[in-house]
């Protein structure tokens, strides 16, 4: 469904470039859904916006490979935008040619963003546009893009999909404004929005980070019941481990911009460490963990400071913090992510041990 091929986003800011996301590579297959976790700061976000085409930070640099099916929505960009290693300085160097780069960009998006790709943020009250109706906001992309012909064929639509996404008196919704509606009600309503273009792809960023624990489970259960009914693949992105182990299929790990391990949510839950990144460890140390007959075990924090984006550690990103680190290799090279079992990618020097 989706193919992310080294994707990286920078940021070209006075203090110097920031590499917010680096050679990030996952998957997307079809009615799947696939949890994107890492810390604060780790690049979730900034992977969300970049997959889904929209522009981030004015300066943002993006370059690498997002497919769609068999389509590359990233084609061509790489003519208005190239980032090359300035040689024997380390750093990089970025020509850019902003508005060839957005027209390109529109281009490649137009007929994917918002139909075939729908996305819902972690604010619902502020992706709501306070100023217009409920029913505007349903009705007004289903009127655009076509997929209603009149005004009352739209409203019917909207009713319906307010339903589905179980919103009691719809009616009453409909005529509502975002500030009337509580959090969770603005997020049902954002999934609605989001679903009725029918979309192949939902990503959600935090989705359920700004609602209260039990809004959080509806909306989460809401969003897979969505995905198993109407096979809509979900790229659901958190950094709370424990929305990885109840509703995706798939696991990407983030650290520091890079993709650090990607699997199956089985394996994340299978209790056994051995076969797991010390990153992904520590992040599974770090919250309580019920697994058959073990439950919380004693809990610790991650160890150490996260990464200074302006200043990524050479070598691999996560090695002044890892328990395994050994030798020079850690601290110098970046290791590749590897598939080592089939499914099973790691960036780790260590994996073999
Ligand atoms: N528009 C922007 N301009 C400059 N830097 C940015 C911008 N957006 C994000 N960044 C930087 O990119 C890095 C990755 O940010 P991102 O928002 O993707 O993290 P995240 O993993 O989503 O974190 P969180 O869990 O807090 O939402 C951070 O260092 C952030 O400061
Ligand atoms: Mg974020």
């Amino acid at each position: 469904m989706l193919r992310v091929e080294g994707l990286r986003a920078y940021f070209s800011l006075r203090q110097g470039m920031l590499r917010a996301v680096e050679d990030v590579s996952f998957e997307v297959p079809v009615g799947r859904i696939v949890g994107l976790v890492g810390e604060s700061g780790s690049g979730k976000t900034v992977t969300a916006y970049s997959t889904a085409g929209l522009e981030i930070g004015r300066p943002g640099i993006i370059g690498g490979h997002v497919f769609l099916g068999d389509r590359d929505l990233f084609s061509g960009l790489e003519q208005s935008c190239r980032i090359d290693a300035a040689a024997g300085s380390g750093k990089t160097r970025v020509r850019k040619n902003s508005g060839k780069w957005s027209r390109q960009l529109a281009a490649n998006y137009r007929g994917v963003r918002g139909s075939r790709i729908s996305m819902i943020f972690q604010e619902p009250q502020s992706s709501l546009d306070p100023l217009f109706s409920i029913e505007r906001q349903i009705t007004e992309p289903l009127l655009r893009h076509g997929q209603c012909r009149s005004r009352r064929e739209a409203r019917g639509e909207a009713l319906e999909w307010l339903r589905t996404v179980a919103i009691h008196a719809p009616e009453r919704v409909l005529s509502s404004y975002p500030h009337e509606l509580s959090g969770g009600m603005c997020q049902r309503v954002m999934l609605a929005i989001a679903m009725a273009s029918r979309p192949q792809l939902l990503i959600a960023d935090e989705p359920t980070t700004a609602l209260d624990a039990t809004i959080q489970v509806q909306i989460l259960s809401l969003l897979r019941q969505l995905n198993r009914q109407r096979s809509v693949s979900v790229l659901l992105i958190t950094h709370d481990i424990q929305i990885v182990y109840h509703y995706t299929d798939l696991v990407v790990v983030m650290y520091a911009g890079y993709v650090m391990e990607r699997n199956s949510t089985a394996w994340l839950l299978d209790p056994r460490l051995e076969d797991k990144h010390p990153y992904t460890r520590a992040l599974l140390a770090s919250v309580p963990y019920e697994q058959g007959a073990i439950k919380v075990r004693r809990l610790t924090a991650v160890q150490g400071e996260s990464p200074n984006p302006f200043d990524v550690p050479q070598g691999c990103p996560f090695h002044p913090r890892c328990q395994m680190v050994v030798g020079e290799q850690c601290r110098r090279e970046l290791p590749p992510l590897l598939e080592i079992a089939p499914g099973h990618h790691v960036r780790c020097w260590r994996w073999s041990e």
